[in-house]
C-alpha cells in the first residue's frame, strides 16, 4: 500500500476576519475548547499515518513552531507541583525530533502559492494539505484524511489527486472550489467521485454542481509542476484549485464524500458552533452547557 508519508499545513494566512484576536497571534492558535486548530490538523494527519510535518507559515506566525515543542519552564513547573496529566497532555502532542518542518511563506499570495513554498522540503511522491480552518470532527469514526488515505491506494485512485467533499446550497458556491463530478461508486461504504473538472469560488449560476472541496486533499507531484507557473486566478491569488484542474485528464482524480461534521472556523459562526459542539461531546462540560443552552432557548 502507498503510504502517504508528508503532510502540508498553509498556516500563513492573516486571519483578518478574527480581528482584534490574531493581531498577535496566529488564527490557528485559536482554540476549540481548549486545543488550537492547528493541533487538531496536526492530530488528525498523524492518526492518518503522517510522518513529517511541513508548516508553511509567514510573519508573526512564531507561536505555532513554539507550541509544537518542548516548554521547558512549563514541564519543569508541572512536574514540581506533581500535574502529571497536563505534563502528559504537552508529552503527547510532541512529535519525533527532525519531523516537523517550517518554510516561510513571504507574501500571503493564495493557497497554491503556499503549497508550493513547500516544493523543496518534499520528495517526488504525493502528499497531503490539511486546512487547519476546516476542523472536520468524524467522533468514533477514522479521521477525515484518515478515510481519504484508506481509499486512495484502489483502482482508478492510486497515484493520483484527491479532494474532500460535502454538498454545500447553491448560494455558498462563492465560499469554495467546486468539482465538476462523473461517475461515482463506493468503496467499503466510502463515496467517491470522479473529479472532471474544478473552479474556485464559482458565482451559483456557473457552478458545475453542488459538491464542495474541503480543506483535505493528497496531491501528486504533477501538482507542483502546474504551480511552478504561479499563475494567478481567483481573487487575485495563486489557487491550488487551478492546479488541481489542470490535472484533470492528467492523473486520476477523485472526491471524497467523508464521513463526519465540517466547521469552517474561518468565520465567526462556524467557529462558535465548532466550540459548543466540541464541548458538548465533553464529558466534563456537557452537562453545564447543555443546561445553559436550555436555559437560553427557554428565555428566547
Ligand atoms: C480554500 C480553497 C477552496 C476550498 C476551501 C475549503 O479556500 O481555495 O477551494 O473549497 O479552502 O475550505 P479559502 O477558504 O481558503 O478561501
Amino acid at each position: 500500500m502507498a503510504k502517504i508519508k508528508t503532510a502540508i499545513f498553509p498556516v500563513g494566512g492573516l486571519g483578518t476576519r478574527f480581528l482584534p484576536a490574531t493581531k498577535a497571534m496566529p488564527k490557528e492558535m485559536l482554540p476549540v475548547v481548549d486545543k488550537p486548530l492547528i493541533q487538531y490538523a496536526v492530530e488528525e494527519a498523524a492518526e492518518a499515518g503522517i510522518e513529517q510535518f511541513i508548516f508553511v507559515t509567514g510573519r508573526g506566525k512564531s507561536a505555532i513552531e513554539d507550541h509544537f515543542d518542548h516548554s521547558f519552564e512549563l514541564e519543569y513547573a508541572l512536574r514540581a507541583h506533581s500535574k502529571d496529566e497536563a505534563l502528559e497532555v504537552t508529552r503527547a502532542m510532541m512529535r519525533t525530533p527532525g519531523s516537523v518542518s517550517y518554510v516561510r511563506q513571504q507574501e500571503p499570495a493564495g493557497l497554491g502559492h503556499a503549497v508550493w513554498c513547500a516544493r523543496h522540503l518534499i520528495q517526488d511522491e504525493p502528499v497531503a494539505v490539511l486546512l487547519a480552518d476546516d476542523l472536520i470532527n468524524t467522533g468514533d469514526a477514522p479521521g477525515c484524511l484518515s478515510q481519504m488515505v484508506n481509499t486512495y491506494d484502489s483502482e482508478g485512485v492510486r497515484g493520483g489527486n484527491m479532494v474532500a467533499l460535502m454538498e454545500v446550497e447553491r448560494s455558498q458556491t462563492q465560499s469554495y472550489g467546486m468539482i465538476s463530478p462523473g461517475e461515482e461508486r463506493y468503496i467499503e461504504e466510502s463515496r467517491l467521485i470522479e473529479v472532471k473538472g474544478l473552479v474556485e469560488k464559482p458565482p451559483p449560476q456557473e457552478a458545475p454542481s453542488r459538491l464542495a472541496v474541503v480543506g483535505r486533499y493528497i496531491i501528486e507531484p504533477g501538482v507542483f509542476k502546474e504551480l511552478a507557473a504561479q499563475e494567478r486566478g481567483a481573487g487575485g491569488e495563486v489557487q491550488l484549485t487551478d492546479s488541481l484542474a489542470k490535472r484533470v485528464g492528467q492523473a486520476p482524480f477523485q472526491g471524497l464524500v467523508f464521513k463526519g461534521s465540517r466547521y469552517d472556523c474561518g468565520s465567526k459562526i462556524g467557529f462558535l458552533t465548532a466550540n459548543i459542539a466540541h464541548a458538548l461531546e465533553r464529558p466534563e462540560l456537557s452537562e453545564s452547557l447543555r443546561e445553559w443552552l436550555r436555559g437560553q432557548m427557554a428565555s428566547s
